[in-house]
């Protein structure tokens, strides 16, 4: 698709950067989050991308045409957007935007979280210095982000988030942590799913092995299937269920991020919340190319659709969003990696990008230079702190935000040489999220307009972005090799046979 210059595009018009820039107040005066009272935002800045005044109006229009406003507000009115299994999708509802039932669950389900998180900082459970958080895919990348993300300065329990079926992740984890002080919590939205339940069984074993008496009464189940937890052991005061409708990576803000809380307190857990439901009323609110979340959709289906990039990357230049990138990739390619749309028709194009990264300046001394001179062309997000995460010299923060910045404008500019080597080609886009400082409420309003951001992706594509049924056939085969049933391939036959597994 033919393209114009973003060169041409900033001489073309002098104001581009602020009309292609937004500020998004996550937290004012007296609201969790901004230091002292002070205000808290985050500066997106698209004008480094190609879309151009035709392609927004374009893209708006397609907004209208695909229903967004409609489907957004059924989003937050508990309307069924997830119609291959006929829920709602109440994320939005745990920190406070939803319908009012829906929210007063919510409260609900948070106050009784909080009071055992209290209690267990009191001791009520004996000393609790560890927590070994068991969980996968949605019920582990959330908090083991957000665990990272927030706990740099100070964590209340030292917690471990353990996914892998792998033994030696558990191993790891039990190599860390004295069995005498250790919790073990148990995060699975279903409470069957294989690798969670393993691990689990294991760490019960673990503490009996070491000198815990009542291994059981060291677990806390989250799940949306109590009856289950229960039924596998753990007393009902311990079990803190979430609703049905809340989806497994859209799950941080419920019961699945009690190992969040347990490390930073509620009141951080709170700011967390407030801070994600400052960008709902914005994605709730704002419209057309003014709506945050959704500018960044028309960005990605720009990319993806129009121009053919198969991938996009996100490159935090802060280490507390290291994991950032893991998290992203369930979010974004378990929700829109689909074939077909929400009403079973096949999709005409590319849909979800793969997504990938890492973190700054690190990335750049492994994998920046294909994305300055490789043939692909990769939308970049960089994403950075102003205020910084550190205690050290400030010519640490300094270079660290020069180097972001640099990066974005070398992408852009590129740089003719005589050696056709030391060429770069340039008008390379990127977009730059600078938040003035990541504290919990900031952490919580940045995986909002992600969340968003993949919710409008989906709405412009026709997808549904709340099932996930490609991961089922996988879980299947493996059930069959096990059992030794399944009628498989000569090359997987063989594979077993090698690997003893039949
Ligand atoms: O297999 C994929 C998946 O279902 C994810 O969607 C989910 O986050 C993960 O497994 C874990 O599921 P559960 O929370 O039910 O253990």
């Amino acid at each position: 698709m033919e393209r114009p210059a973003l060169r041409d595009l900033f001489s073309a018009d002098p104001a581009r950067t602020d009309m292609m820039s937004m500020r998004l107040e996550i937290a004012g005066e007296g609201e969790a989050g901004g230091e002292g009272g002070l205000s808290s935002g985050m500066l997106i800045d698209w004008s480094k991308t190609h879309l151009d005044e035709a392609a927004l109006v374009a893209f708006e229009d397609l907004a209208e045409a695909s229903g967004f406003a409609a489907a957004r507000e059924a989003l937050f009115n508990g309307g069924i957007v997830n119609p291959t299994e006929g829920r709602a999708a109440t994320h939005g509802a745990m920190r406070g935007s939803g319908t009012p039932a829906q929210v007063e669950e919510a409260e609900a389900l948070l106050a009784r979280m909080g009071m055992l998180v209290e209690a267990i900082h009191e001791g009520a459970l004996g000393e609790i210095k560890h927590c070994i958080h068991i969980g996968i895919g949605g019920s582990a990348l959330g908090p083991a982000l957000a665990i990272d993300a927030l706990t740099r300065d100070l964590a209340l329990v030292d917690v471990h988030v353990v996914s892998n079926i792998d033994g030696l992740a558990l191993e790891q984890a039990f190599a860390k942590c004295d069995p005498a002080t250790t919790l073990i919590a148990v995060a699975s939205k279903t409470f069957t799913t294989i690798e969670t339940m393993t691990n689990a069984q294991s760490a019960l074993k673990w503490l009996g092995e070491n000198g815990v008496s009542d291994p059981g009464g060291r677990v806390v189940a989250l799940t949306a299937a109590p009856e289950k937890a229960v039924e596998w052991g753990v007393d009902e005061t311990r079990v803190l269920p979430f609703p049905e409708s809340v989806g497994g990576r859209y799950s941080l803000w419920s019961s699945i991020g009690f190992p969040v809380a347990l490390a930073v307190g509620m009141e951080d857990f709170a700011a967390m919340l407030a801070g994600a439901k400052a960008v709902d009323d914005h994605f709730r609110t704002a419209e057309g190319r003014a709506n945050a979340p959704l500018m960044a959709a028309f960005v990605d289906q720009y990319y993806t659709r129009l121009v053919g990039c198969q991938t996009r990357a996100v490159f935090a230049y802060d280490e507390r969003l290291a994991l950032l990138p893991d998290y992203l990739q369930q979010l974004e390619m378990e929700s829109n990696g689909k074939g077909v749309k929400a009403d079973g028709s096949a999709l005409d194009g590319p849909t979800a990008p793969i997504t990938w990264g890492g973190v700054g300046t690190d990335a750049q001394h492994a994998v920046f230079q294909l994305l300055h001179q490789g043939t692909h062309i990769i939308p970049v997000d960089f994403i950075a702190s102003i205020a910084p995460g550190d205690a050290l010299d400030p010519a640490h923060h300094r270079n660290l935000l020069m180097n972001c910045l640099a990066q974005g404008a070398a992408l852009m500019a590129g740089k003719q040489a005589d050696d056709p080597a030391s060429s770069y080609p340039g008008d390379r886009p990127s977009t730059t999220i600078l938040v003035d400082d990541l504290d919990a409420a900031m952490f919580g309003a940045l995986i909002a307009f992600h969340e968003h951001r993949t919710f409008a992706n989906a709405v412009l594509m026709g997808i549904n972005p709340f099932d996930q049924f490609g991961v089922e056939l996988g879980k299947q085969m493996a059930k069959a090799i096990d059992s030794g049933k399944g009628d498989f391939d000569p090359s997987t036959k063989a594979l077993m046979k090698a690997a003893g597994l039949n």
